[in-house]
């Protein structure tokens, strides 16, 4: 490893790994060129229009689009799965009540891995990942919205028989049936946001499934990794924003002000899509939809006047958690359950990847550059005495 720079450096160093291969896949194509992206060879604006999610992690995890029959019996199988062990509620109750959304979630993914049936098979065992998988993709919403009520001092609920995951998640979220406009809604978000290739989470999964840890620790990772702000948690920073400028008026010059003061704002930007993200388009009509339809157009008239102004300032266009935060909203999703519910979308994409990985695995263990300058003035300075020798 050269130090302080002095010897050539074996490899480019690319921060933030940007333009590293870093794997081989077959489950996603971002083609930012041409703003596209494809699961597995369809579009995922013609997934998110007229398929499923349930249809759409299928395709993921299993690598082709399920007949009538299997998609039918998939359903069921997760219709079977969602409830969660009593002892995961019990050590969800023994957070303290202000534990983030996102902690919880990762703690009951981490409690939750020792309950599975398949917990002692090894990580290489695609059948039995692939069960891990269904019971994972099942619980994932009764567990965003049990885990939002238990912080909420209210008692778990069962999940809806015979519902999928968009339905249940509105349930736990209102206690009350869904309606069925909102849950087509979400159901589409879910579509939208079910996979994105190597982004940090998805990356952490695999690295974790790399290890030959299992699915439960590599959704865990990426649960944590979802959490920031940089990341999903963006979508709570555009709430705020939006619900901060309350009108369309004021958002030009707040973001203008923002801007000026070196803040980042929150849904805009993205790493792969330099130009318009086009699940960040379908899904801004779709919100937009919703909102003349709950008389609330000024939400996403906020979200357009400071993309206008943000494209043109910065050339900057929003990415998909800027509708979504606004979306979420309208769908009447609490703001603590936005970002557990984009996890419980994620979990399709994040258990395919970390599958996939363990089909042609290789530990990740990058290299990186040293720098150790002020390391020659720190020689020898040790104060601390050995375990074991005389001390006087
Ligand atoms: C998504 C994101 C992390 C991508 O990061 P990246 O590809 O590493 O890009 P960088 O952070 O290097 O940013 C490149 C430049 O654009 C600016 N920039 C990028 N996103 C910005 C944003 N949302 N607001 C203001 N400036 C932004 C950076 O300040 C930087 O400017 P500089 O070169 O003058 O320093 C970044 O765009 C961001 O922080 N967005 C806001 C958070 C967000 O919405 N995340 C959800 C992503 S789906």
């Amino acid at each position: 490893m050269p130090v302080g720079g002095s010897a050539p450096l074996k490899f480019p160093y690319s921060p933030g790994l940007d333009g590293v291969v870093a794997g081989i896949t077959r489950i996603c194509r971002i083609d930012s060129e041409v703003s596209n992206v494809q699961y597995r060879g369809y579009d995922v604006c013609d997934l998110a229009r007229d398929g499923c999610y349930e249809e759409t992690a299928y395709l993921l995890i299993h690598g082709s689009l399920p007949t009538v029959s299997q998609l039918a019996a998939f359903r069921s199988r997760l219709d079977g799965l969602r409830r969660v062990p009593h002892e995961v509620y019990r050590v969800l109750g023994a957070l303290p009540p202000h534990t983030d959304p996102m902690d919880v979630m990762r703690t009951a993914f981490s409690v939750l891995g020792s309950t599975d049936p398949d917990y002692r098979r090894p990580a290489t065992d695609r059948e039995a990942n692939l069960r891990k998988a269904e019971r994972i993709l099942a619980l994932a919403p009764t567990i965003a919205g049990n885990g939002f009520r238990i912080m909420q001092g209210l008692e778990p609920l069962d999940p809806l028989a015979d519902r999928g995951s968009a339905a249940n998640l509105l349930y736990l979220a209102s206690e009350s049936a869904p309606d069925p406009e909102v849950e087509r809604f979400l159901d589409a978000c879910m579509v939208l946001y079910a996979e994105h290739e190597f982004n940090a989470s998805t990356f952490v999964g695999r690295i974790a499934a790399s290890t030959l840890s299992d699915l439960y620790g590599s959704v865990t990772s990426a649960v944590c990794a979802l959490k920031g702000p940089l990341h999903g948690g963006a979508i709570d920073g555009a709430l705020a924003m939006i619900l901060e400028i309350g009108s369309p008026e004021l958002a030009e010059d707040w973001l203008l002000a923002s801007l000026a003061s070196g803040r980042r704002i929150m849904g805009f930007g993205h790493r792969e899509h330099r130009h318009a993200d086009p699940r960040a388009s379908l899904l801004s009509s779709l919100a937009k939809s919703l909102g003349e339809e709950r008389s609330q157009p000024q939400l996403f008239e906020i979200a357009s006047t400071l993309e206008r102004a943000m494209i043109q300032r910065r050339g900057l266009h929003a990415n998909i958690d800027l509708a979504a935060s606004f979306g979420f909203h309208l769908a009447g999703v609490p703001r603590e359950m936005s970002l557990p519910v984009f996890a419980s979308a994620r979990m399709a994409g994040w258990l395919a990847n970390a599958i996939e990985q363990l089909e042609r695995n290789r530990i990740f263990t990058p290299t990186f550059l040293l720098t150790g300058d002020e390391w020659q003035a720190g020689r020898r300075q040790f104060h601390s005495v050995k375990p074991g020798s005389d001390c006087r």
